[in-house]
């Protein structure tokens, strides 16, 4: 019998380490899977996966900038997805396509299994304020924080993104702010912007990040931020690595009905981004 077929679509894509991830994941628990990469043309979404589907492919990982396209697409959304706009995931079966974001569960087994932090009370600050972001509000919010801010260049999206979620805050305080306003005590921050693509520094006030637990969505040579953060007096500095493995092995547990250890995974990434930095 042939091996089930994946593959991560984006645009680029040929940077994505989910095939290295997927491969490993499937050795580690003894399945046999075919998992690739393939970049889509930016208007061509929708012809791609249906033929994907159409030739068998069993699922679909989502990166940028087809998120929003695979959200529109699926034929049934999980609670997530749907309240995220957004799907990283999408499983294929007889009964059609069904879309999932695993993003904010993996920044969240993240943050509280690897890097031991816990979420309940504390004042948390986003920086950004687009689908990242957005992504990651909900699984944030069910870890019961005193307050969410959502730090953005433009800060009506930034407004406006937290009024989507106001219902499900509660008691939470939830505010969309911009980059020149002053924020209570921060315990944890998280860029959630797409500033290192284009290099440039985000305009955090130092204040933010001193004492702070720090988390950069981007990882190895992109988490810049991260490396800001650690030279004005974080608490603890951290890349996007975790996020990234953990949103994997939901998406895969998704697909195969097995939860992968991740550590191994991680770890092996880890060194290999560590040693191409030094
Ligand atoms: P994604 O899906 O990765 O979140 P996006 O929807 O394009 O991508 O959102 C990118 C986010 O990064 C936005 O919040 C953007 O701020 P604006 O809404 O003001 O554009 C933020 N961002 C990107 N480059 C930035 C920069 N140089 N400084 C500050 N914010 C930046």
């Amino acid at each position: 019998m042939n091996p089930d077929r994946y593959l991560v679509v984006g645009n680029p894509v040929s940077h994505s380490l989910s095939p290295r991830i997927h491969s490993l994941f499937a050795e580690q628990l003894g399945h046999d899977i075919e998992y690739d990469k393939t970049e889509v043309p930016l208007d061509g979404f929708n012809e791609f996966a249906d033929r994907f589907a159409a030739a068998g492919g069993k699922g679909l990982n989502v990166t940028v900038p087809f998120k929003g396209d695979a959200w529109a697409y699926v034929q049934s959304l999980d609670e997530l997805a749907r309240g995220a706009g957004a799907v990283n995931t999408i499983s294929f079966s007889a009964e059609g396509s069904h879309g999932y974001n695993t993003d904010g569960i993996g920044l969240v087994s993240d943050l509280r299994q690897r890097h031991q932090q816990t979420l309940r009370g504390k004042h948390i600050v986003i920086l950004g304020a687009g689908g990242a972001s957005r992504g990651v509000m909900a699984p944030l919010l069910e870890q019961s924080p005193r307050q969410l801010t959502v730090v953005n260049r433009t800060v009506q999206k930034a407004r406006d993104l937290c009024r989507a979620f106001t219902a499900q805050a509660g008691d939470i305080t939830v505010a969309g702010v911009s980059y020149a306003e002053s924020v209570p005590q921060v315990d944890v921050i998280i860029n959630a912007t797409s500033s290192a693509l284009s290099g440039a520094t985000l305009p955090v006030n130092p204040q933010w990040v001193a004492g702070a637990f720090c988390y950069d969505m981007s990882y190895g040579a992109n988490a810049a931020f991260s490396r800001w953060a650690a030279a004005r007096g974080a608490a603890h500095s951290v890349d996007g690595l975790g996020m990234l493995v953990e949103q994997a092995a939901a998406a895969f547990a998704i697909w195969r009905g097995a939860a992968p250890d991740t550590n191994p995974v991680y770890g092996h990434l880890r060194r290999e981004i560590d040693r191409e930095l030094s």
